[in-house]
């Protein structure tokens, strides 16, 4: 009790702050995404996401190799491909734009670890992460599509491929197809509990998967709900899934220190689309400092209990951290 215990004196100058400092975010925590395009030289930036682009193979490569010698060890890669159709078939297209993507990078930066995005948003017409059947995206049909859009990752040279798709029973699907094709190595991160939220705004400009009809509310959940995440996770662990993701990460720090406390897997967060460019609008207005609000938005995320974070801020913030 005062006056014996003042809380001051271990804030006292930065050497002290240091030592007692309980949480500590590492470029190895990071995971930056690359949105891959068809074409050449193109690089194109994503208006509502400054310093976002969608890029043909020969620019992401250039992003991979500043994101590698920057010591962030891992990408997950969405596509945006030529072609679109009803059942999102250039998802599974062995010379698509991800296996392009994979290929390229693998061959130019194997130290780079390449994660994949497995959806079929990006690749319908109708911008649904699935089959539509009667007004709906039909649940079991669609596991077929995503196990076949997975394998395709794989075969390129994916090193972990990771749903986002919400659909129920994907991870036991995809898990038993990639070890029938001989990829029994090759981890899955499923996006466990993924909220249907309005912060993925940027990103459906960025990937061009707005949903032509109705909205995610019928496979993402709902985001008043909270005990409903620990069951979403526990399936999917059961499913097969090596580290499970909480989406988005800010409006959700309370379930990313839930499954921290209720699991013994990794656990990632999704600092979204709308977290990054709520930070860079109102930095750019001179509202807030953009570097220091960014670090501690990240540091938070680490410290309700994230151990990767996927991140559109990793290359500016793995420059601070490198000093
Ligand atoms: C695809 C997918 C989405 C995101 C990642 N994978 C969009 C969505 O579900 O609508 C969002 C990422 C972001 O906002 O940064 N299903």
């Amino acid at each position: 009790m005062f006056p014996v215990h003042r809380g001051r004196r271990l804030r006292k100058n930065e050497v002290i702050r240091k030592m007692v400092r309980q949480t500590n975010l590492s470029t190895d925590d990071f995971i930056y995404p690359i949105f891959a395009t068809y074409g050449k030289g193109v690089k194109k930036e994503i208006s509502s996401m400054p310093g976002c682009y969608q890029e043909s193979v020969d620019e992401l490569l250039k992003n991979a190799k500043e994101v590698y010698s920057l010591g962030i060890p891992s990408v997950i890669l969405f596509g945006i491909p030529e072609h679109k159709d009803e059942f999102g078939s250039s998802a599974c297209d062995e010379k698509g734009v991800v296996q392009n993507a994979i290929k390229a990078i693998k061959d130019a930066v194997p130290g780079l670890y390449v994660i994949t995005d497995v959806c079929m948003c990006e690749y319908t017409i109708h911008g649904h992460c699935g089959v539509i059947e009667r007004g709906d995206v039909a649940n079991d049909p669609t596991l077929e599509l995503l196990s076949r859009e997975a394998v395709s990752h794989a075969k390129a040279g994916a090193d972990m491929v990771a749903p986002s798709d919400m659909m129920d029973g994907r991870v036991a699907a995809i898990r038993a197809a990639l070890d029938k094709e001989g990829f029994s190595g090759i981890p899955i991160m499923s996006y466990a509990a993924k909220y249907a939220s309005a912060f993925y705004g940027p990103f459906r400009e960025a990937a061009e998967s707005i949903p032509q009809f109705g909205d995610r509310r019928t496979y993402q959940m709902d985001p008043a709900n909270r005990r409903e995440a620990i069951k979403e996770v526990a399936l999917d662990i059961e499913e097969g899934a090596d580290i499970v993701m909480v989406k988005p990460a800010l409006s959700y720090l309370d379930i990313i220190s839930d499954v921290r406390s209720s699991f013994d897997i990794p656990v990632a967060a999704y600092n979204v689309s709308g977290e990054y460019s709520m930070i860079k609008a109102a930095g750019k207005l001179g509202w807030i400092d953009e570097q220091r609000a960014m670090m501690e938005m990240l540091l938070s995320i680490k410290r309700a209990g994230a151990d990767l974070i996927l991140t559109y801020f990793a290359k500016e913030a793995a420059k601070i951290l490198n000093g």
